[in-house]
C-alpha cells in the first residue's frame, strides 16, 4: 500500500521543475520583461493578465487573481489530484515518486483509480451486451455503423432493467452510473440505451452517452453526471479517438454530436469531434488548436445552427492566434454531418467543407445582415457591432485583414472616424501585458524582498516592535520571517508552498507577483533593511501620536504606557 509523499520530496520537485515549461506547453507563453504571460486559461480575457514567473515559480492572473505553483497549475488546468500532478511533474524528470510506508493516509489518487476501474468495467459490459442483443446490432446497422467503427469507439448497451450493473456500488454511485434515491435505493442510470463512453484524453472512460433505441423513449440522449472523474465542459467527445487513428492532423472538424462523430468516422472522416451537449467554450477550442491549427465548426443550417455558429465564433476570437484557422460550415437545413455523409457520401461532404466559410466571411456575412450599410447610420452601427469582435482579436496580421476587407465592403479607405468607432483609435501597440497600478508599502515591498530572496531575512535581527504593530500586512510579514528564520535554506517556491491553504495564499501570491522597483540585484538588502525601518518608525510615530493625545487629553497613562513613553522618546532623536 502506497502512503504520503514525504515533503523534502516536493520541495525538491518544486525545485526542479520549470513551470515555464509546465505551462507553456499547455498555454503558449510570451516573454514580456522578466515575466512570461498569456491570456488568463481560468478566464475569458482578451489582454494577458496571466504571469508566470521563471525566477519565483508561480504563475498569478492579475485580472482572475489565481495563483499557484506547477502542481497546483496542473490540477487546476488537468484536473488531475495533488499525487496525479506531482507523479506527472516527476515523470517529466525521469524521477520516481517515494511514497512513505506505515499508517500513512491513502492516496487520493487510489479512490479516483477505483472510479476509473468501475468505468472501465461498466465499458467492458456495455460492449459485450451489445454483442448479445440483435435489436441493438440492427439500429447500429441501420443507421450506417459497421462492427469495426462500432468497436473504435467501444459502443455498447445498456439493457433494460433497473438493476444490471454489479460491483462496488458506492463507486457506480459516485461515477454516476447508479442513481441513489432519497430512501436510498439505487437503480442503473443507464437502460435500454445504445452506450457510447466518453473517454478523456488518456483513453479512459469517463462518462458515457446513452441514446434511446426506442423512439418514443426520453430524454433521446442521457448523459453521466458531472463527478470527479468528469467535467462535461473540458472534455471533448472523439478527441482520444482521433489522436489514436491518425499520427497526422490536416484538419479537425467540430460537430454537435455522437452520431456525427461516429458517423464521419464509419466513411473514413476520422478527425471529428463533438461536445457533449454544450455550447463550446474557449478552453476546448484552445486545447483543439493545439492539436491542428486548421478547425472547421459544422452546423446545420437551421436557426439553430446559426445560432451555435455564431457562439462559437465569439469563443473562438481570443485563440486566433499565429497559423490559426478556423471556418464554419453550414450544411443543408435540417442536416447534420451524420445524415449529410450517409446520404451523399465522403466526396460530397469534402465537397461542402470547401466551400464552408471563413471566420472572416461569417463575421461580416453575421453582422451586415443587421446594418443598412447604405446609409452613414448604418455604417457607423455596423462598425459599432464589429468593434467588440476586432477588439478580441490577438493577432495583428488578422485585424488588418479584417480592416481591408472593412474597405473593400463599405467601398471607402478607413479613416481615422472609423478606426475610433473600431476602438482603434490609440496608436497600434502590442497588446501590453497588463499589470495594475501598483501602490508599494513598506510591508508589501519587504513581502515582495523577501519572496525574491528569502536569505535576506537573514540579515536583519529580531523585529520585537513590529510584533505589537496592527499596519495591515504586518502579520503575514512576521509570518514569513519565522518561517525563513526556522528553515533558512528554503527557496521560494517552497516558501510559498508552506503558505498553502493558508489565509494569507491568495495575498502572498499578489504580492510576489508584483514587480518590484529595484535597479540591480546589490540593492535588495538595502532595501529591504529600510523597509523594515520605515515599518518600525511607522510603529514608533503611530504609538507617540497615541500616547501624547492620551496626555493631552489629561488621560493618565498605565504604567506600561509610562515605561513605553520613556523609551519612545528617549531613543528618538
Ligand atoms: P441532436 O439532437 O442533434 O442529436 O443532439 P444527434 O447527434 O443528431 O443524434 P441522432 O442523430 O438523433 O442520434 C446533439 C447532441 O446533443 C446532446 C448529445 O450530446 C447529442 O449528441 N443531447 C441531445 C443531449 O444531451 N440530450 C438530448 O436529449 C439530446
Ligand atoms: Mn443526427
Amino acid at each position: 500500500m502506497s502512503g504520503r509523499i514525504p515533503r523534502n520530496f516536493i520541495d525538491d520537485l518544486l525545485n526542479r521543475v520549470d513551470i515555464v515549461e509546465v505551462i507553456d506547453s499547455r498555454v503558449p507563453l510570451k516573454k514580456k520583461g522578466r515575466e512570461y504571460w498569456a491570456c488568463c486559461p481560468f478566464h475569458g480575457e482578451k489582454t494577458a493578465s496571466f504571469s508566470v514567473s521563471a525566477s519565483k515559480q508561480f504563475y498569478h492572473c492579475f485580472g482572475c487573481q489565481k495563483s499557484g505553483n506547477a502542481v497546483g497549475f496542473l490540477m487546476d488546468y488537468d484536473h488531475m489530484e495533488f499525487v496525479e500532478a506531482i507523479e506527472s511533474l516527476a515523470q517529466a524528470l525521469g524521477i520516481e515518486v517515494p511514497y512513505e510506508k506505515g499508517s500513512a493516509p491513502a492516496r487520493p489518487a487510489e479512490g479516483l483509480e477505483a472510479m476509473y476501474q468501475a468505468m472501465e468495467q461498466s465499458a467492458q459490459y456495455f460492449e459485450a451486451q451489445l454483442k448479445q442483443t440483435p435489436a441493438a446490432i440492427e439500429y447500429l446497422k441501420n443507421r450506417g455503423i459497421s462492427g469495426q467503427t462500432a468497436k473504435i469507439f467501444a459502443i455498447g448497451y445498456a439493457p433494460p432493467g433497473w438493476n444490471n450493473l454489479t460491483g462496488n456500488e458506492k463507486l457506480l454511485v459516485d461515477t454516476g452510473m447508479l442513481v441513489k434515491k432519497e430512501d436510498g435505493k439505487q437503480y442503473d442510470r443507464f437502460r435500454h440505451r445504445l452506450m457510447f463512453p466518453i473517454r478523456d484524453r488518456r483513453g479512459r472512460t469517463i462518462a458515457f452517452g446513452g441514446r434511446v433505441i426506442n423512439p418514443e423513449d426520453n430524454p433521446k440522449y442521457l448523459n453521466s453526471p458531472e463527478s470527479p472523474l468528469f467535467h462535461k465542459s473540458d472534455e471533448i467527445y472523439g478527441l482520444y479517438e482521433m489522436k489514436k487513428a491518425l499520427t497526422n492532423i490536416e484538419r479537425i472538424y467540430i460537430t454537435e454530436g455522437y452520431m456525427d462523430v461516429v458517423a464521419l468516422a464509419e466513411h473514413g472522416v476520422k478527425s471529428a469531434v463533438a461536445t457533449l451537449g454544450t455550447a463550446i467554450n474557449n478552453r476546448q477550442i484552445e486545447s483543439l488548436f493545439r492539436v491542428c491549427k486548421n478547425l472547421v465548426f459544422c452546423f446545420d443550417g437551421d436557426a439553430a445552427g446559426k445560432k451555435a455558429a455564431w457562439r462559437s465564433l465569439e469563443q473562438c476570437l481570443a485563440s486566433l492566434k499565429e497559423g490559426r484557422i478556423a471556418r464554419f460550415l453550414f450544411l443543408p437545413e435540417g442536416q447534420d454531418p451524420d445524415s449529410f455523409i450517409n446520404q451523399h457520401g465522403e466526396d460530397a461532404f469534402n465537397q461542402q467543407v470547401e466551400h464552408a466559410s471563413t471566420l472572416t466571411e461569417y463575421l461580416f456575412e453575421n453582422l451586415l445582415a443587421e446594418c443598412n450599410i447604405g446609409t452613414l447610420e448604418g455604417r457607423a452601427q455596423f462598425l459599432d457591432r464589429l468593434r467588440p469582435y476586432f477588439a478580441q482579436i490577438p493577432l495583428q496580421s488578422l485585424k488588418d485583414q479584417i480592416l481591408a476587407e472593412v474597405e473593400h465592403r463599405l467601398g471607402q479607405k478607413i479613416d481615422g472616424r472609423m478606426l475610433r468607432l473600431l476602438g482603434e483609435d490609440k496608436p497600434r501597440q502590442q497588446a501590453r501585458a497588463r499589470q495594475p497600478e501598483q501602490h508599494w508599502t513598506p510591508t508589501r515591498l519587504a513581502i515582495n524582498l523577501l519572496l525574491t530572496r528569502p536569505a535576506l531575512a537573514l540579515t536583519t535581527g529580531t523585529h520585537d516592535e513590529l510584533t505589537e504593530s496592527d499596519i495591515p500586512g504586518v502579520d503575514l510579514l512576521l509570518k514569513i520571517l519565522d518561517r525563513i528564520h526556522d528553515e533558512p535554506d528554503i527557496t521560494t517556491q517552497n516558501l510559498l508552498d508552506r503558505f498553502k491553504g493558508d489565509d494569507h495564499e491568495t495575498h502572498l501570491y499578489k504580492l510576489a507577483a508584483m514587480e518590484p522597483p529595484i535597479e540591480n540585484d546589490e540593492s535588495l538588502d538595502l532595501m529591504f533593511a529600510d523597509c523594515l525601518q520605515r515599518l518600525q518608525k511607522q510603529y514608533i510615530d503611530h504609538r507617540q501620536k497615541l500616547l501624547i493625545t492620551k496626555l493631552q487629553s489629561g488621560e493618565a497613562l498605565s504604567e506600561t504606557e509610562v515605561l513605553e513613553h520613556k523609551k519612545l522618546f528617549t531613543n528618538q532623536s
